[in-house]
């Protein structure tokens, strides 16, 4: 991708006029020590409602950061302050180093990517990706050169002629991509930009974001309530739960070490179990599902009931064991060569369960569920 690399590596950048921090600021890296955005104490309330409620956050240049929770947990309230179309009741939002709590949308060095594209319909393509460079008066033959080259860089080089209306879901997402890739900001916020397309597309999608980021090296703010995006995609990923973050970190530790009972459910299927007082959770994939007395591997715990439901899903089968204790567990196994008949026939027999004691993870055990959930995060992202 030589031309889309040329995309950012031309030198000048003419996206904007908003301070840019002192030092060589290298995309990926932080020489200057400035992350690309810092949010202290971050409050938003509508009437009694508190949209965001204390968000303390740093994201490194070049990261690709994800903020990830149910509908109505403020990811897009946070995106919109962070964009400068919202203002905050309280806190103040840093990018590179530089107070921009104040400044308006258009003073900020970054672009969004909205869920409904917003196109416009009556221009064609590339007059669409053009559209920022033109409002900055920058040349027309350098217009089009940029605009060619982010056409590209999204895999949709020969379609500057078409009209939106004439492409589909997934190349519109596209187009809305590269009109913001092309103006080269510091920042990219992308809230649910893949929300609309179909699964399949929706993967592909993914990877060429990736891709893309790597690329060039744009610090991504990405918004997305698909746990299994957001586990592919980032870095780093902020769970939010009632405006605040309910834990932070790369995607294993989060997934492997749920901080709260919520993070357990929210990330993956949470298993959780209460022994001697404590809560435990094991996730689906570490537990053994043992049939018609099968052996459990050395050194596990077992222990026994029956099966509940089975789900044929493809490539796994999920199981829902109901443990003698009365408690429920999900476990899933990997198809290699239970044929679907027969895991299916397997509903309300007896069975065995068994995990390593390393796989349990006990959850609250500082009571997490109700302290700062934000300092518990600071200490894992060390
Ligand atoms: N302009 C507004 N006026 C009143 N309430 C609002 C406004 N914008 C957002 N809210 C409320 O603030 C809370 C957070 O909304 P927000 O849009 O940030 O959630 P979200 O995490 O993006 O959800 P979703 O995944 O559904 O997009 C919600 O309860 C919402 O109803
Ligand atoms: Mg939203």
């Amino acid at each position: 991708m030589t031309d889309a690399g040329s995309l950012v590596a031309k030198g000048a950048r003419t996206a904007s006029s908003a301070p840019r921090p002192a030092g060589d600021a290298t995309p990926g890296g932080q020489a200057d020590g400035a992350p690309a955005i810092r949010l202290l104490g971050v409050r938003k309330s509508y009437g009694a409602l508190a949209a965001v409620d204390g968000v303390d956050l740093e994201v490194g240049r070049g990261e690709f950061f994800t903020m990830l929770g149910p509908s109505g947990s403020g990811k897009t309230t946070l995106l919109r302050i962070i964009a400068g179309f919202e203002r905050p009741d309280g806190g103040t939002v840093e990018l590179a180093g530089a107070d921009v709590t104040r400044d308006p949308p258009y003073a900020r060095n970054l672009n969004t990517v909205f869920q409904d594209y917003a196109l416009f319909p009556h221009m064609n393509v590339l007059d669409n990706v053009a559209y920022g460079l033109r409002v900055r008066r920058v040349a027309r033959a350098e217009r089009r050169r940029r605009a060619q080259a982010a056409l590209e860089m999204v895999r949709l080089a020969g379609r500057g002629d078409h009209k939106p209306v004439q492409l589909s879901g997934g190349q519109r997402q596209r187009v809305a991509l590269a009109r913001a890739i092309v103006n080269e900001p510091e920042v990219l916020l992308l809230d649910e930009p893949l929300g609309a397309l179909d699964l399949k597309l929706r993967q592909e999608m993914q990877l060429e974001l990736k891709r893309i980021q790597r690329e060039i090296g744009i610090t991504f703010i990405y918004v997305t309530h698909d746990q299994e995006e957001a586990l592919a995609m980032s870095d780093r990923l902020a769970v939010f739960n009632q405006g605040r973050i309910e834990q932070l970190g790369a995607p294993i530790d989060v997934y492997e070490h749920p901080a709260t009972e919520f993070v357990a459910g929210f990330i993956g299927v949470s298993n959780l179990l209460e022994r001697s007082g404590r809560c435990l959770t094991v996730r689906p994939e570490k537990i053994h599902l043992l049939v018609g007395g099968a052996s459990p591997p050395t050194g596990s715990h077992v222990e026994s009931g029956h099966i509940d439901a089975v789900t044929y899903l493809g490539p796994i089968t999920r199981y829902v064991v109901a443990l003698d204790t009365g408690e429920r567990l999900t476990v899933v196994r990997q198809n290699l060569d239970v044929a679907a008949g027969e895991s299916i026939e397997t509903k309300g027999q007896a069975v065995s369960v068994a995990w390593q004691d390393r796989h349990t993870y006990e959850i609250g055990a500082e009571a997490a569920q109700l302290a700062k959930p934000t300092a518990k995060a600071k200490k894992e992202a060390k």
